[in-house]
């Protein structure tokens, strides 16, 4: 069997139908779309000069992929950015009688690297896009890396905040206008992974299930991401319109998987959702990675909140609820599975798409195993109790990631009192995203089957019950 690029596009994430694609930019809902830009090369599946691709959703499972938006220009290449409402044409760029969608992205000079800011508006839902006459809106010539500006208006002061990445901090600017901006404040040189240089900011309220608000900063980083290469970390803390400032010590991930990339959130969220989406892939990797027509998808889109968790703050994940639509047939429901061995052997398994939720109880196990393949290769996931810890070993299950040492992941956890394990998993053909205890953890991994994966297996180190309860549903669209 020769696997091609159409066995590993994904169904229910967002890829685009050629060439290569980076961080997502510019989310924003407007007259009933999700709107996602992205750093796309329209000309190669690898990275080159960079362009702003576009799609829209209504559903976040369905995406129709629209004209390029944004093309290079004499100021440069279009790196990241963000789009706000301008609700109350702040940046006079209305035109019609509907608000403006107003675009903060970085120009790239490709003959220096210089990065500025700049300003794009649109009258027609996204459809076309102009570029502000006085481009660039920002410059900063004490700075080589400066770029991917996340705006938010601030209610209390009632400005708009770009928040910045400046290298290994992060800068925040305030205007009233969208074109004339300050510098306010910076935050993270003390604090923090520093492995890499920021990238990919982003700053929302967020709330815990109660309604109880905080701030919170979202750094992407590379390298020097958990398990190496890319990855996002972030702060929980208060913003006051102009400083960042949090008490939080520790490092802490928002994916602990080697491939959730320079993802922010939606703005605009219909739901006062904090939508967030990432690139699912690593700098490490994602040029060489086995498609050829295409290179990389989105994460499936995740709502954020914050919780307490041991004693200490920390930043949850989940699918957004909009997967419903794409759950179809329960291929197996069970509650205490009465072997110590579940082995599913099931033909739905075979389009190598499915969302699994199950629950195992380690008050009698050290370790359980779940186990994704064919005869010949596979992925093993394998929680550790004793360690406190969830290993994803990918080196057997085809394509190798020798470029990091992606080739096995691992994400600390120890498990609550009750001793229980909730892992959600949604597998697309190419990729597994993984949840415990209901987005305590995260860890999103890329997978290249050389032939289709068909079996799932779930096994314990000790004879006895321990699968409490286990849901398989097919997905369908
Ligand atoms: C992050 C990033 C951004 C930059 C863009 C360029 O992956 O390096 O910092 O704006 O990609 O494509």
């Amino acid at each position: 069997v020769t696997v091609g690029d159409n066995d590993y596009r994904p169904d229910f994430h967002f890829t685009p139908q050629k060439n290569w694609m980076n961080d997502p930019n510019g989310m924003v809902y407007y007259a009933g779309e999700y709107h996602l830009f992205y750093q796309y090369n329209p000309n190669e599946s690898v990275w080159g000069p960079m362009h702003w691709g576009h799609a829209i959703s209504k559903d976040l499972v369905n995406w129709e992929e629209l004209p390029i938006a944004l093309y290079p220009d004499n100021l440069g290449n279009i790196f990241s950015g963000s789009i706000v409402v301008d609700t109350n044409n702040t940046s006079g760029f209305k035109t019609g009688s509907e608000s403006p969608l107003v675009a903060v992205f970085t120009h790239q000079n490709p003959a220096n690297n210089k990065q500025t800011q700049s300003l794009a508006y649109s009258n027609d839902k996204g459809r076309t896009w102009t570029k502000y006459a006085n481009n660039p809106v920002l410059v900063n010539n004490n700075k080589a890396d400066f770029r991917d500006p996340k705006v938010s208006w601030h209610k209390g002061t009632q400005k708009w905040v770009m928040t910045l990445a400046a290298g290994d901090e992060i800068m925040f600017y305030t205007s009233t206008n969208l074109k004339n901006w300050e510098y306010k404040n910076s935050f993270g040189k003390n604090v923090g992974a520093h492995g890499g240089v920021w990238e990919c900011p982003d700053l929302f309220k967020i709330k815990d299930i109660n309604g109880q608000e905080t701030w919170a900063l979202l750094v992407s980083i590379n390298p020097g991401g958990p398990n190496g290469g890319s990855g996002t970390q972030y702060f929980l803390g208060d913003f006051d319109g102009e400083t960042f400032t949090s008490s939080q010590v520790e490092t802490l991930w928002l994916d602990y998987g080697t491939d959730n990339y320079a993802g922010v959130t939606w703005s605009n969220e219909p739901n006062g959702r904090n939508l967030f989406i990432g690139w699912m892939s690593n700098w490490s990797y994602a040029q060489n990675v086995p498609t050829y027509s295409y290179r990389s998808a989105m994460t499936f889109p995740r709502t954020l909140h914050w919780q307490k968790s041991n004693g200490k703050s920390i930043i949850v994940s989940k699918l957004a609820t909009e997967l419903i639509y794409a759950t179809g047939a329960t291929v197996i429901e069970k509650t205490d599975v009465p072997s110590d061995l579940e082995l599913l052997d099931d033909a739905t398994l075979g389009g190598g798409k499915f969302y699994l939720e199950t629950t195992l109880d380690f008050s009698t196990i050290n370790k359980a195993n779940i186990k994704w393949g064919n005869k010949s290769s596979s992925v093993l996931i394998e929680y550790d109790k004793a360690n406190g810890e969830l290993t994803l070993n990918r080196a057997e299950s085809g394509f190798k990631f020798n470029n990091l040492n992606g080739n096995i992941i691992k994400c600390p956890y120890v498990l609550p009192a009750s001793n229980q394990l909730k892992i959600s998993m949604l597998v697309d053909k190419s990729s597994m995203e993984i949840f415990l205890n209901d987005g305590e953890r995260v860890l999103t991994a890329l997978v290249f089957p050389l032939a289709p994966f068909n079996n799932l297996e779930i096994t314990a180190n000790q004879k006895t019950k321990f699968i409490k309860k286990i849901k398989l549903s097919k997905l369908s669209k």
